[in-house]
């Protein structure tokens, strides 16, 4: 009987995080190489395993396994047919992104979504393409009442450094609600997801603080300290590093992504904690810029350094402040 086995990343924002939230702005965020893996085959019935859980499933509602749940309703219903209707599969999910049970906060409710679509686009040789995967999860999680921008997933379904320009989610959910999921999925949402191809010679490095910080209560503790001014900023210094990337302009990319940073200082001090403070002060008379990723609070940070040996100075910096350097990479 065939296995299938498939994977899918992490992401990390890079410029962009709490802007992305309004309709129309754009963020920068990174693809991450560190994997979930999900193996599905043929079986009797449906069954659902995760690591997350101890225990098995299929698809009798379980608050736990509600997402990966939701999501083959979604597939299903894209493909107009009933569960008993399609053949059945065993899948299961491996690959916690976490240590000590500690999350790294480079996945997502996301990340299962995506991975479980992608499962089954194989298992069923549905070929979806990145698109159509970032539409059903984002479709799934905005059934489930998931209050993110969604600029994960569309970093998770391309895999890849991406700058996403969001679309107006409550319209969507309208749409959801009212309208059947092939006419859903065949508007234009209106958000944009672009490759980027940064011509810069430089390392990309993910320092892990060891705080886990959710991102949901983050979102709501943040959300109403956001004004006009701070989006058209923030959306300025995105554009102007994206460009900065693809033009290998290193200053600019320091400058843009140090004024985002500042940016988000300057939103909530719940942001910057002591631990991400200590991130981004290790760039100190580097060739390297750092700053918060993400919602902050907690998970991880990111640099970009123009200079190997800064890099090594500023890992050691990290390691001295209980900051883990979790990837390293170069970025062009
Ligand atoms: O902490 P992360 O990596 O899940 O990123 C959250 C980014 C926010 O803009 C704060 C929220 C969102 O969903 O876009
Ligand atoms: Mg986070």
């Amino acid at each position: 009987m065939k296995m299938i086995k498939v994977q899918t990343g992490g992401k990390l924002y890079i410029a962009g995080e709490y802007a992305i939230l309004t309709p129309g702005q754009t963020a920068i965020i990174k693809n991450i190489p560190i994997h979930m893996t999900a193996e599905v085959k043929g079986s009797p019935e449906i069954k659902l395993f995760s690591d997350m859980f101890d225990y098995a499933v299929g698809m009798t509602e379980d608050n736990n396994y509600a997402l990966i749940q939701q999501t083959i309703v979604t597939l299903f219903d894209y493909l107009g047919k009933s569960a008993e209707a399609m053949p059945p599969f065993e899948l299961s999910i491996t690959g916690k992104m976490e240590r000590d049970g500690k999350k790294y906060g480079i996945g997502s409710s996301g990340s299962v979504t995506v991975l479980t679509l992608n499962a089954l686009s194989a298992f069923y040789d549905l070929n979806l393409s990145a698109d159509l995967l970032f539409k059903l999860a984002s479709y799934t999680l905005l059934k489930m009442g998931d209050n993110g921008s969604m600029g994960d997933i569309a970093c998770i379904a391309y895999d890849d450094l991406v700058a996403f320009t969001s679309f107006d989610r409550p319209k969507v959910a309208k749409w959801i609600a009212e309208e059947s999921i092939q006419e859903v999925l065949d508007k234009d949402w209106g958000y944009r997801i672009e490759r980027i191809k940064p011509a810069l010679p430089c390392e990309f490095l993910v320092g892990w603080t060891m705080q886990p910080s959710i991102s949901r209560d983050m979102i709501n503790l943040v959300k109403s300290a956001i004004t006009p001014e701070f989006l058209a900023e923030t959306q300025k210094q995105v554009l102007i590093c994206q460009k900065a990337l693809e033009s290998a302009d290193k200053e600019t990319v320091k400058t843009s992504l140090q004024k985002v940073s500042d940016l988000l200082l300057g939103l909530s001090s719940a942001i910057y904690n002591d631990k991400l403070k200590a991130l981004k002060a290790a760039e100190k008379g580097l060739d390297v810029i750092a700053k918060s990723s993400g919602s902050g609070g907690g998970d991880c940070g990111i640099a970009i350094s123009f200079s190997p040996n800064d890099s090594k100075e500023l890992i050691k910096r990290w390691q001295e402040a209980g900051i883990e350097l979790l990837d390293l990479e170069e970025l062009a």
